[in-house]
């Protein structure tokens, strides 16, 4: 298959490099660059498809982008509406749009401005960093489940094979939303509060911060219950103890943002909470008191 990658962060990287052993990949890339050369390291028990670990990817060819098959975004949720602005004019209207990206609340703007299109949505637990410009390493295994969200992408399940094959566990899923929110939740937890005590994963495990999970996990259970997603404080909370333990040495994206005083996903994932929240009047302090202090922080080194 031709598949394109729109943003070359880490799991872009890292989706391409696992791609490229059975498909042909392009880049889409915010720099004008032709050609791009990624050097991959890390978790070398998943390759088991090919040894290589030096790669050279075309980028930025409109030719390329419109002869695509698949297209996979994995931009941050605040830059989607930009990144598929950008592709509109050379995307076929028959080409299948992965979106990756953690956080929820791009779903209604990508639907509008790609009526056409099989939209499929995906969550991954497979971590990624990059060191340097050409190197990605890769962090921590885990399950990508992904699933459509428009009647077009209906006939897609073959993606979760595709996707398997590359770097697995990958499975299809009927209600995409589920995974979704259940992500939100792990979300919600870790990334605000490793970005606002500047820690890693694991630092939460300590005593000091289980009233505050407990508390969180509490208001998502409610709001996901009210969307139609029965699930307990305590589900999550044991759901988010195990990503803590999982990634106790990874530094989550929220804190690496944070520390590069970068733009963070808080809107889209406290934020969306909160959102939705609002529609059900049920109200989520905790959430909302991170939300504000990410925001705050935010705020401070844009007034810089
Ligand atoms: O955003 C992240 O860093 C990750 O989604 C997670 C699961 C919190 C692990 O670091």
């Amino acid at each position: 298959m031709n598949i394109s990658i729109i943003g070359a962060g880490a799991v872009g990287r890292l989706w391409g490099c696992k791609l490229a052993a059975q498909h042909t990949v392009h880049f889409w890339t915010r720099d004008n660059c032709q050609q791009m050369a990624i050097h991959l390291s890390g978790t070398e028990a998943t390759d088991s498809i090919t040894q290589e670990t030096s790669f050279q990817f075309d980028a930025n060819q409109p030719a390329l982008l419109a002869n695509s098959e698949l297209v996979l975004v994995t931009v941050k949720a605040f830059q989607v509406e930009a990144a598929i602005l950008a592709i509109k004019a050379h995307l076929n209207p028959d080409t299948a749009v992965v979106i990756m990206h953690n956080g929820m609340g791009s779903q209604q703007t990508v639907l509008e401005l790609l009526p056409d299109n099989p939209i499929i949505y995906a969550t991954t637990a497979q971590a990624a960093f990059r060191p340097s410009e050409k190197d990605v390493r890769h962090t921590g295994l885990g399950p990508t489940l992904l699933g459509g969200i428009n009647p077009q992408a209906a006939e897609y399940q073959a993606l979760g094979q595709l996707f398997d094959n590359a770097l697995p566990p990958c499975q299809w899923q009927d209600d995409i939303n589920l995974p979704l929110w259940r992500k939100l939740a792990i979300n919600c937890a870790i990334n605000p509060l490793t970005a606002l005590h500047n820690c890693k994963n694991g630092e939460l495990a300590q005593s000091k911060f289980n009233n505050e999970l407990t508390g969180i996990c509490l208001e998502v259970a409610e709001v996901m219950s009210a969307e139609g997603y029965l699930v307990t404080g305590a589900e999550l909370r044991q759901q988010v103890d195990t990503v803590i333990n999982a990634t106790a040495g990874n530094l989550s994206s929220m804190n690496q943002d944070i520390c590069h005083k970068r733009q963070t996903e808080i809107d889209y994932i406290s934020g969306y909470l909160i959102a939705r929240a609002a529609t059900h009047n049920i109200s989520v302090p905790h959430n909302q008191s991170l939300w504000q202090a990410i925001k705050d922080l935010e705020k401070q080194y844009h007034d810089q």
